[in-house]
């Protein structure tokens, strides 16, 4: 019979040992010991309990836990440290880990494709990063959200331990509906929202409700890359349609498609918001198609000039626009937050695929996340963040057109938190954003962004990561690399 143990081994975790019958019962301990410390199980610096505990636990005798824990001293696996106890020792972190024995699997062959397919670049940390999508945390206000979650948790502490509602807490649901009435411009019943974890799952459970393989699903191009993979994943013909500086070229639209994704506030990434008559052209071919438009709010909180277009949600007559927003650019995107609109028709199938997905998102951040919303915190916030992005784009702007203007086009973005330059002359952007970054700058060109024709030659300049006073140095070294010839 094996006689199994759970072996606390560090203050947080416990080790899995069984041995079995009762033959070699040393040897036994000792390979389970060692092919814990070899696979990562037991780290460096571990202590191991005390002989004449762990003999009790195991109902073995002292004499055979000695001589297990001799031998793996003796291999350099174990350190004793007198008065102290036994160590699992320094020397042994370089061994190689065994391959995983699952490497016979397959998955899908549509999931191989995907993860075979370019990721974006990642974020470095680089002296000056001009990095897309990222917010200022040094200027989140920490100290309140800290007491949102306080309170949360007392919230949380006198509920009864059980799931929450699917589609969000009601708090939450009642909050993000005000906010879009008051700021975004965006009617809506708060049963009509869907608390998510971020845009990229609303999006996803968009793909899933919506699509059956072979569908047609249209993107943007340039576009963001993980919303094609969402659609695809979904087994979705993907097709990208170009954007004018008037946003999506509608004129452009495969006859059969079933959903169409656009970024109406500010394209991404090229940054022009979509004009009033290119919205209704698109409403009116969805209405004629029968088919779902996906409206990606995702930075639409930063408008830097002008009013607002309404959003095709609001323009929309007929239910046939989902709305997506997101936490990520007004927060933080680790906090995974984000929202969807639901049209009416398709309510109670998002309902099931969130469910089947996570059940509900992480509560203790939405409770929070209701009350920063509802004391003001969020409003004062954002307030403070437009100042502060509109600051660094002012300053990004006069350099772009001034200094810079000789090799860089700013492109017109009136909103958002990245702005797009395109190069006068075409030139190496990969050797480019190289040379950069082995001098400290972060800054990507416009390649990864086009899935199916020749990219423009061009920069994305976010300005969420770069503090003010940092553009200067980081724009320097970008006009002395550009003035080589
Ligand atoms: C256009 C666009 N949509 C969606 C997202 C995803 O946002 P989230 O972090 O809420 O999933 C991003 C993130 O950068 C984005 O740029």
């Amino acid at each position: 019979m094996a006689n199994f143990k759970n072996l606390q081994v560090t203050n947080s975790m416990e080790l899995h040992l069984a041995l079995e019958g009762r033959q070699d019962l040393a040897g036994q301990l000792y390979r389970q010991l060692r092919a814990a410390i070899l696979d990562g199980r037991l780290a460096n610096g571990d202590r191991l309990p005390a002989m004449r505990f762990l003999a009790e636990r195991l109902a073995v005798s002292r004499k055979t836990v000695g001589e297990a824990y001799e031998r793996l001293a003796a291999e350099g696996f174990l350190q004793g440290k007198v008065g102290s106890g036994t160590y699992v020792s320094a020397q042994v972190l370089a061994v190689e880990h065994p391959p995983a024995a699952t490497a016979a699997l397959r998955a899908n062959p549509r999931w191989q494709a995907l993860a075979a397919r370019p990721r974006l670049p990642p974020q470095l940390p680089v002296r000056y990063s001009f990095a897309g999508g990222t917010t200022d945390k040094r200027r989140f206000p920490f100290d309140a959200w800290r007491a949102c979650l306080h309170r949360a948790l007392r919230l949380q502490a006198r509920s009864p331990a059980f799931y929450a509602e699917v589609l969000g807490y009601p708090e939450l649901r009642l909050a993000i509906s005000r906010y879009l009435a008051i700021n975004r411009g965006v009617r809506c019943d708060w049963n009509d929202i869907l608390v998510s974890q971020g845009a990229q799952q609303a999006i996803d459970l968009l793909a899933r409700v919506m699509l059956v393989p072979g569908d047609l699903a249209v993107v943007e191009e340039p576009g963001y890359p993980p919303i094609r993979l969402a659609f695809e994943a979904a087994g979705a013909r993907v097709v990208g349609v170009p954007v004018d500086d008037e946003g999506l070229r509608v004129d452009c639209l495969p006859e059969q498609a079933k959903l169409v994704y656009v970024t109406p506030s500010h394209q991404f990434p090229l940054g022009q918001p979509m004009s009033l008559q290119r919205r209704l052209q698109l409403l009116e071919w969805a209405r004629e198609r029968q088919a779902l438009i996906i409206e990606d709010d995702y930075d639409g909180e930063y408008r830097f000039d002008g009013r607002p277009l309404e959003s095709l949600q609001s323009l929309d007559r007929e239910g046939r626009v989902a709305y997506v927003g997101t936490f990520s650019k007004t927060l933080f995107p680790e906090l995974r937050l984000g929202y969807l609109l639901m049209p009416a028709a398709l309510r109670a199938e998002l309902r099931v695929a969130k469910q089947l997905a996570d059940q509900h998102s992480e509560s203790l951040q939405q409770l929070a996340l209701a009350h920063f919303i509802g004391s003001g915190a969020f409003a004062k916030h954002t307030r403070r963040l437009q100042r502060e992005y509109a600051q660094r784009r002012q300053h990004l702007l006069n350099r772009l057109n001034g200094d810079l203007a000789p090799w860089l086009e700013a492109l017109p973005a009136v909103a958002g938190m990245h702005l797009v330059a395109r190069l006068r002359q075409p030139r190496d952007l990969v050797r480019l954003c190289a040379e950069l970054e082995r001098r400290g700058v972060f800054l990507i060109s416009l390649a990864p962004f086009y899935a199916e024709g020749l990219a423009m030659p061009g920069l994305l300049f976010g300005f969420g990561a770069i503090e003010t006073a940092d553009i200067d140095p980081a724009l320097d070294i970008l006009r002395e690399l550009l003035s080589q010839a």
